[in-house]
């Protein structure tokens, strides 16, 4: 049974893909920052294991490594990320924290038979060739798919797929209610992009349907 590990799983896009990797059989890891307070989700959890992870702390990234050190995942989905905030927080969790949790689990990815890892971008932070600044979050997912371009050939020698990617507008707390697109049809499309993920795709900045998203 394939196994997937996803990074901020309390709500929204996160929580989402949880419940639709259960359903689908696979083995599930997912982190929250509030311990103890279980997710929403129906049926059977055994295949559930949950951990405690506030990305803005990289000593517990590095404790989540080493608890985690003799797992395997064949899909590793970095989703946590905040829309406001101060500057420097903002970065940090959207633009630093994924990339060192990335580093972090490359062992128990590069184990698995899948090898894949998506990060969360947005189309908010597609530069599209022009200078000017974007705003705060626009600017944070722009230096994270920079980060991720920086890093991505050196994953090629470890034959893992990587990919940012953009999850549509969905309704969610960041979001808002007047997206046009529900959790449940945004994660459909991630997931399916995940299954056909192919080294060809390796170092792309995708969208939930597949599409080569500009950068
Ligand atoms: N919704 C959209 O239209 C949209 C569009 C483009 C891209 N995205 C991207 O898709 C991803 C998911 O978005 P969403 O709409 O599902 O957002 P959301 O509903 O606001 O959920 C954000 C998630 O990130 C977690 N998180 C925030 N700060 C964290 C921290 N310091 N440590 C650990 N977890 C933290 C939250 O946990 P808590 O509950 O503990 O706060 C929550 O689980 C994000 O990367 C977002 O940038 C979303």
């Amino acid at each position: 049974m394939p196994s997937i590990l996803v990074i901020g799983a309390s709500r929204g896009i996160g929580l989402e893909l949880v419940r639709q990797y259960l359903a689908a059989g696979w083995h599930v890891h997912a982190t929250t920052r509030t311990p103890g307070k279980s997710l929403p989700l129906k049926g059977s959890l055994e295949n559930l294991r949950m951990y405690t992870l506030d990305v803005r702390d990289s000593a517990q990234i590095r404790n989540l490594a080493e608890e985690l050190s003799q797992s395997t995942f064949d899909v590793l989905i970095h989703n946590a990320a905040v829309h406001d905030g101060k500057e420097k927080e903002v970065m940090r969790i959207n633009v630093e924290a994924p990339i060192e949790l990335t580093e972090a689990l490359l062992d128990n990815v590069s184990r698995s038979r899948q090898k894949k890892i998506v990060l969360m971008s947005s189309q908010m932070g597609a530069r599209r060739g022009r200078s000017g600044k974007l705003d705060l979050y626009g600017e944070s997912k722009a230096r994270l798919n920079e980060r991720f371009r920086e890093l991505a050939p050196s994953l090629v020698k470890r034959n893992i797929t990587a990919v940012v990617l953009h999850p549509g507008w969905v309704r969610t707390d960041m979001g808002g209610s007047s997206a046009p697109l529900s959790v449940a049809e945004s994660v459909a499309g991630i997931k399916q992009v995940v299954e056909n993920l192919n080294p060809q795709q390796h170092g792309s900045f995708l969208t939930w349907k597949g599409e080569i998203h500009p950068w």
